[in-house]
Protein backbone atom coordinates (compact mmCIF):
# COMPACT_ATOMS: atom_id res chain seq x y z
CA UNK A 1 0.00 0.00 0.00
CA UNK A 2 1.34 3.18 -1.06
CA UNK A 3 1.03 6.19 1.61
CA UNK A 4 1.31 9.69 1.41
CA UNK A 5 3.98 11.46 2.68
CA UNK A 6 3.57 12.96 6.27
CA UNK A 7 4.31 16.59 4.30
CA UNK A 8 2.34 15.26 1.33
CA UNK A 9 1.36 18.70 -0.25
CA UNK A 10 0.13 17.20 -3.50
CA UNK A 11 -3.27 19.38 -3.59
CA UNK A 12 -4.34 22.36 -1.39
CA UNK A 13 -6.39 19.94 1.39
CA UNK A 14 -2.71 19.61 3.20
CA UNK A 15 -2.94 23.55 4.25
CA UNK A 16 -5.90 22.89 6.57
CA UNK A 17 -4.37 19.63 8.02
CA UNK A 18 -3.51 18.66 11.65
CA UNK A 19 -2.64 14.21 10.59
CA UNK A 20 -3.19 12.48 7.07
CA UNK A 21 -6.23 10.02 7.65
CA UNK A 22 -5.15 6.76 6.71
CA UNK A 23 -6.87 3.59 6.38
CA UNK A 24 -8.26 1.28 9.55
CA UNK A 25 -9.68 -1.82 10.47
CA UNK A 26 -8.07 -4.98 8.67
CA UNK A 27 -5.81 -3.65 6.01
CA UNK A 28 -6.07 -7.45 4.33
CA UNK A 29 -10.20 -7.81 4.32
CA UNK A 30 -11.40 -8.13 0.94
CA UNK A 31 -14.24 -6.31 1.51
CA UNK A 32 -13.41 -1.87 1.84
CA UNK A 33 -15.85 0.51 2.94
CA UNK A 34 -15.14 4.01 1.15
CA UNK A 35 -16.33 7.22 2.87
CA UNK A 36 -15.92 10.99 1.31
CA UNK A 37 -13.47 13.17 3.36
CA UNK A 38 -12.11 13.26 7.35
CA UNK A 39 -13.82 15.26 9.42
CA UNK A 40 -12.70 17.45 12.61
CA UNK A 41 -12.23 14.74 14.62
CA UNK A 42 -10.94 12.45 12.13
CA UNK A 43 -8.28 15.13 11.19
CA UNK A 44 -7.48 14.97 14.81
CA UNK A 45 -6.85 11.59 15.58
CA UNK A 46 -5.60 10.77 12.38
CA UNK A 47 -8.31 7.83 11.71
CA UNK A 48 -11.62 7.77 9.47
CA UNK A 49 -14.51 7.55 11.21
CA UNK A 50 -14.41 8.17 14.58
CA UNK A 51 -16.93 11.48 14.88
CA UNK A 52 -20.62 11.57 14.28
CA UNK A 53 -20.89 9.47 11.10
CA UNK A 54 -18.66 7.29 12.51
CA UNK A 55 -21.30 6.60 15.14
CA UNK A 56 -24.00 5.99 12.59
CA UNK A 57 -21.79 3.60 10.93
CA UNK A 58 -20.55 1.74 14.14
CA UNK A 59 -24.02 1.16 14.78
CA UNK A 60 -25.56 0.28 11.26
CA UNK A 61 -22.70 -2.66 11.64
CA UNK A 62 -23.47 -3.16 14.89
CA UNK A 63 -27.27 -3.29 13.79
CA UNK A 64 -26.38 -6.49 11.67
CA UNK A 65 -23.56 -8.03 13.50
CA UNK A 66 -20.70 -7.08 11.57
CA UNK A 67 -17.58 -6.24 13.33
CA UNK A 68 -15.77 -2.94 12.25
CA UNK A 69 -12.50 -4.99 12.90
CA UNK A 70 -13.57 -7.60 9.82
CA UNK A 71 -13.44 -4.74 7.07
CA UNK A 72 -10.94 -1.81 6.10
CA UNK A 73 -12.34 1.52 6.43
CA UNK A 74 -10.43 4.56 4.31
CA UNK A 75 -11.72 8.18 2.44
CA UNK A 76 -11.52 9.31 -1.34
CA UNK A 77 -8.86 11.65 0.42
CA UNK A 78 -6.63 11.98 3.23
CA UNK A 79 -6.84 15.55 4.03
CA UNK A 80 -9.76 16.97 5.62
CA UNK A 81 -11.35 19.71 3.21
CA UNK A 82 -12.37 23.24 4.73
CA UNK A 83 -15.89 23.40 6.22
CA UNK A 84 -16.00 19.86 5.97
CA UNK A 85 -16.91 20.52 2.02
CA UNK A 86 -17.18 17.44 -0.71
CA UNK A 87 -13.91 16.78 -1.69
CA UNK A 88 -12.95 18.51 -5.57
CA UNK A 89 -12.61 16.46 -8.40
CA UNK A 90 -8.65 17.67 -8.35
CA UNK A 91 -8.30 16.76 -4.95
CA UNK A 92 -9.49 13.09 -5.56
CA UNK A 93 -7.21 12.66 -8.35
CA UNK A 94 -4.57 13.86 -6.42
CA UNK A 95 -4.84 11.24 -3.81
CA UNK A 96 -6.36 8.54 -6.24
CA UNK A 97 -3.07 6.63 -6.16
CA UNK A 98 -3.06 5.97 -2.55
CA UNK A 99 -6.44 5.34 -3.05
CA UNK A 100 -5.90 2.67 -6.19
CA UNK A 101 -3.34 1.14 -4.07
CA UNK A 102 -5.50 0.25 -0.83
CA UNK A 103 -8.03 -0.90 -3.16
CA UNK A 104 -5.98 -3.27 -5.14
CA UNK A 105 -6.69 -6.64 -4.75
CA UNK A 106 -9.97 -6.49 -2.68
CA UNK A 107 -13.14 -8.50 -3.56
CA UNK A 108 -15.43 -5.89 -2.88
CA UNK A 109 -15.63 -2.25 -2.46
CA UNK A 110 -18.48 -0.42 -0.92
CA UNK A 111 -18.97 3.30 -1.77
CA UNK A 112 -20.21 5.08 0.97
CA UNK A 113 -22.35 8.19 -0.44
CA UNK A 114 -22.08 10.46 -3.61
CA UNK A 115 -17.85 11.38 -3.22
CA UNK A 116 -17.10 7.86 -3.27
CA UNK A 117 -19.33 6.94 -6.43
CA UNK A 118 -18.17 10.21 -8.41
CA UNK A 119 -14.34 9.31 -7.90
CA UNK A 120 -14.65 5.42 -8.48
CA UNK A 121 -17.19 4.73 -11.09
CA UNK A 122 -17.46 9.27 -12.55
CA UNK A 123 -21.23 9.08 -11.40
CA UNK A 124 -22.75 12.00 -10.37
CA UNK A 125 -26.36 10.96 -10.59
CA UNK A 126 -28.80 10.79 -8.05
CA UNK A 127 -28.32 7.68 -5.51
CA UNK A 128 -31.20 5.86 -5.02
CA UNK A 129 -30.87 4.16 -8.39
CA UNK A 130 -27.85 2.98 -7.81
CA UNK A 131 -27.76 1.90 -4.08
CA UNK A 132 -27.12 -1.61 -3.77
CA UNK A 133 -26.58 -2.61 -7.41
CA UNK A 134 -23.23 -4.77 -8.61
CA UNK A 135 -20.38 -2.01 -10.41
CA UNK A 136 -17.66 -3.44 -12.14
CA UNK A 137 -14.47 -0.82 -11.21
CA UNK A 138 -10.71 -0.62 -12.60
CA UNK A 139 -8.56 -0.89 -9.97
CA UNK A 140 -4.85 -0.94 -11.33
CA UNK A 141 -6.20 -2.56 -14.27
CA UNK A 142 -8.30 -5.91 -12.37
CA UNK A 143 -11.86 -5.62 -12.12
CA UNK A 144 -13.70 -5.26 -8.38
CA UNK A 145 -17.52 -5.20 -7.63
CA UNK A 146 -18.43 -1.81 -6.55
CA UNK A 147 -21.20 -1.56 -4.61
CA UNK A 148 -22.87 2.12 -3.81
CA UNK A 149 -24.65 2.85 -0.80
CA UNK A 150 -25.65 5.43 1.47
CA UNK A 151 -23.07 7.30 3.17
CA UNK A 152 -23.98 7.05 7.00
CA UNK A 153 -24.84 10.98 7.45
CA UNK A 154 -27.52 10.18 4.63
CA UNK A 155 -29.12 8.17 7.34
CA UNK A 156 -29.59 10.95 10.05
CA UNK A 157 -32.76 11.81 8.16
CA UNK A 158 -33.85 9.39 6.25
CA UNK A 159 -34.72 5.72 7.16
CA UNK A 160 -34.35 4.16 3.77
CA UNK A 161 -31.03 5.18 3.89
CA UNK A 162 -30.42 3.76 7.09
CA UNK A 163 -32.38 0.43 5.65
CA UNK A 164 -30.17 0.66 2.95
CA UNK A 165 -27.14 1.12 4.55
CA UNK A 166 -27.98 -2.05 6.58
CA UNK A 167 -28.59 -4.01 3.63
CA UNK A 168 -25.08 -3.37 2.09
CA UNK A 169 -23.44 -4.23 5.16
CA UNK A 170 -25.76 -7.76 5.53
CA UNK A 171 -24.69 -8.74 2.32
CA UNK A 172 -20.98 -8.14 2.14
CA UNK A 173 -21.10 -10.13 5.77
CA UNK A 174 -22.96 -12.90 4.28
CA UNK A 175 -21.12 -12.95 1.60
CA UNK A 176 -18.08 -13.33 2.99
CA UNK A 177 -18.72 -14.58 6.34
CA UNK A 178 -17.29 -12.21 8.30
N1 LIG B 1 -17.19 11.08 6.82
C1 LIG B 1 -16.45 10.41 5.92
O1 LIG B 1 -16.86 10.24 4.76
N2 LIG B 1 -15.29 9.91 6.31
C2 LIG B 1 -14.82 10.04 7.54
O2 LIG B 1 -13.74 9.55 7.81
C3 LIG B 1 -15.61 10.73 8.46
C4 LIG B 1 -16.78 11.25 8.08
Amino acid sequence: MIQPKADCSLCGLCKGRTNLVLPSGDLSSPVVLVGATPGANEDLQGAPFVGRAGKILNQAMEDVGLDRSKVMITNTVKCRPPENRDPEKEEMAACRQFLDSELAGRKVIIGLGKSALTDLLGYSGPMAPVVNTRQTVDILGEKITFIPTYHPMACVYQKVAREELRKTLRMVKEEFNL
